[in-house]
């Protein structure tokens, strides 16, 4: 969860708008959410900045649901007072979850903060900065709307040839533990020509795979387009090369959705597809609407159509009354599913949820920590072995970057949404440009559980 600041472009301003800078926290929803503040800040005609000594206006674009997620943005606002006593025009804002969360309360911390603005009110911010900078103190607005979804503010979020494209905003699920609903208003469907364009207009600027962002995205719905629709539509009418999505819910993944990634190539088999407990009584208590039995099923049904699907998943130990025997029930489920990869967490309260009213947090820290280190353990145990089973095979690789060890290694995801990495073979041209974006095959030799190592064939 570090900060995460995405790359300014162009600069074309009157002078006296000045610099904006925007520091990321929590989820890639956040991260394109940042992008989105950012292109409207270009619209008016706002220069934006990396550096923060340099800034003139401050964004913290904060997270709500990851641990210690508020810990951190206090201490992060308390180290940003000198820049106030430097430059006392600077403006200091957060947006994002946390402020949605939080509310007005941030403002009786004694934080050096002017503005607070939630998730679906950035469209405002523009005009709250002039009212600030004409005297107004301690703006906050965190209004949920139930239509916004920024649909021509298109950040272009590229990570070299990869972008992400939010479908649709917000959560209707009320999962107990979680502050998604809250923080991000109900569910809304972004308009599938806006999502179509979108995505050609990053084709043209070299990206070749998208990942679809959603809490909940195969609850897409936008007139007839169901989630399914809306993939079919950009297979069409794009050349994209693939398509990701994150995340799906295990209460409504329809038949034909596994039937299209079958059959399309370009749309990965990979799903993260998060099981949250292996026990029914708990997962009732979770409100995730499925049993352990119908979650099994459902992985049958997929691993018996895609037999090379990726799956993964997040879990979350020592919920409200979880026993002893329950949490064996989430091993078991692990033992049984063989998830590639899982994000493991440790329950803890989050403000406002069904969970925090209704539950008394009584799971021994101590127990949910030796429960986190057991399923991490095994997690990482069936990763190693899963991995290890791909030795020998072969995928067909498209090259994202070079790896984080050696310049003259690439690396690249599957179809199946495993990283692989691989030298670039001898004699071989050593310019990056030749190689990233490219898709290539090969072939397996080495595995960890975080990784697997190949060479080209
Ligand atoms: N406690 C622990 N983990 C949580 N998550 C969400 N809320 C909580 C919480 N209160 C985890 C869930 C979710 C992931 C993004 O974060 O597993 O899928
Ligand atoms: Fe939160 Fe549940 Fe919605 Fe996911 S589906 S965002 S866990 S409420």
């Amino acid at each position: 969860m570090n900060p995460t600041v995405t790359e300014s472009t162009e600069t074309h301003r009157p002078a006296q708008l000045g610099k904006v800078y925007v520091e990321t926290y929590g989820c890639q929803m956040n991260e394109y959410d940042s992008g989105i503040v950012k292109e409207l800040f270009r619209k008016e005609h706002y220069e934006t900045t990396n550096s923060v000594e340099d800034s003139d206006i401050i964004f913290l674009n904060t997270c709500a649901v990851r641990e210690n997620a508020h810990a951190k943005i206090y201490g992060r606002l308390q180290s940003l007072g000198y820049l106030k006593k430097k430059n006392p025009n600077l403006v200091i804002g957060v947006l994002g979850c946390m402020a949605q969360n939080l509310g007005e309360d941030l403002f009786n911390q004694e934080l050096p903060l002017d503005l607070i603005v939630g998730p679906d009110n950035y469209r405002t911010l523009p005009e709250l900065i002039q009212n600030i900078r004409q005297g107004e103190r301690d703006v906050q607005l965190t209004r949920l709307s139930r239509t916004e979804t920024y649909d021509e503010l298109e950040p272009k979020v590229v990570n070299g040839i990869q972008a992400f494209v939010t479908i649709m905003r917000g959560c209707n699920n009320f999962c107990t533990f979680c502050v998604v609903p809250y923080t991000r208003g109900r569910e809304r469907s972004r308009e599938p020509q806006s999502i179509i364009r979108e995505i050609k207009e990053l084709e043209a600027m070299g990206v070749k795979q998208v990942t679809l962002l959603g809490q909940n995205v195969n609850s897409y719905s936008y007139e007839r387009f169901d989630f399914c629709a809306l993939v079919e539509s950009i297979l069409k009418e794009t050349t994209i090369e693939r398509i990701r999505f994150t995340s799906p819910h295990p209460k409504d993944f329809p038949d034909h959705l596994i039937s299209l990634m079958a059959k399309e190539e370009r749309f990965s088999s990979q799903i993260h597809m998060p099981l949250q407990a292996g026990s029914s009584k708990v997962l009732r208590d979770m409100k995730r609407s499925y049993t352990k039995e119908e979650y099994l099923e459902l992985v049958e049904r997929i691993q018996k159509v895609i037999p090379d699907i990726g799956i993964t998943s997040d879990i979350i130990v020592g919920f409200p009354g979880e026993t002893e025997e329950e949490f064996r029930e989430t091993l078991e489920v692990v033992n049984k599913v063989k998830f590639d990869m899982s994000y493991m967490f440790k329950y803890s309260e989050r403000e406002g949820t069904i969970a925090k009213r209704k539950f008394i947090d009584d799971v021994p820290e101590e127990t949910k920590s030796k429960r986190l280190i057991e399923l991490v353990e095994l997690q990482t145990k069936i990763s190693l072995e899963k991995n290890l089973s791909k030795i020998g095979k072969t995928f067909s690789i498209l090259i994202e970057n070079t790896s984080k060890k050696s310049k003259q290694e690439l690396c690249g995801r599957s179809h199946c949404g495993r990283m692989v990495v691989f030298p670039i073979p001898e004699g071989q041209s050593l310019d990056l440009s030749d190689w990233i974006g490219k898709t290539v095959n090969v072939v397996i030799e080495q595995a960890t559980s975080a990784t697997l190592k190949g060479k080209l064939v």
